[in-house]
């Protein structure tokens, strides 16, 4: 069961209009190293953990990115507030626009859509665990690609603290996954 908590993780008052870095920014919903994968991939995964240590991590965390998502989606839309024809036109906005308005869609900075292909669920909890350090880090990688691009400090404040998020997150899948591999032989109820 879910309860909402109408906050978000981190305060987000951006007051520059910035298309370009918008454009940019989406594929951290939709694209593969986005939010909205890491949601579904860790909540997909959580089934097949063979305890509650698992199934209580991968949800904790499954849970957190669905808050991401949500201030990917609120930095995006105050990204493009108010954006005039224009604007839309002189900054490669438009084929964004076209399908999309400035709704938020969840596609990568290319304009792929999301795909669940980005991601595996494989039932086997070393396979999974590895992709979700791997996941992590290419988060990671993301987020400081986007801090180069940026120029707004409101922008940026975010952008450190999702970075920082995938950093304990990666921490957390390793001690996981060293836990299983050192119990697996020990204990029979940890098995594949
Ligand atoms: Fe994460």
């Amino acid at each position: 069961m879910y309860k909402y908590v109408k906050k978000l993780n981190y305060p987000i008052n951006i007051k520059k209009k910035n298309l370009k870095m918008a454009k940019c920014l989406i594929t951290q919903l939709g694209g593969p190293a986005g939010e909205l994968g890491a949601a579904l991939r860790y909540f997909s995964q959580k089934f097949a953990m063979p305890d509650d240590k698992g199934r209580s991590l991968l949800n904790d965390i499954a849970t957190e990115e669905l808050g991401h998502c949500e201030m990917i989606g609120t930095i995006f839309r105050q990204l493009v507030k108010d954006a005039t024809p224009e604007e839309i036109k002189s900054t490669g906005f438009s084929s964004y626009f076209t399908d999309h308005g400035l709704g938020v869609y969840p596609v990568d900075a290319s304009g792929n859509p999301f795909s669940a292909l980005t991601f595996n669920s494989t039932g086997d909890i070393l396979a999974d665990l590895s992709e979700d350090m791997a996941a992590e880090e290419k988060a990671r990688a993301t987020y400081e690609n986007l801090i180069d691009l940026a120029d707004d400090e409101d922008l940026i404040g975010p952008l450190l603290f999702l970075r920082q998020r995938e950093i304990v997150h990666f921490n957390r899948f390793k001690e996981l996954y060293d836990y299983y591999k050192e119990n697996m032989q020990k204990d029979p109820r940890i098995t594949n």
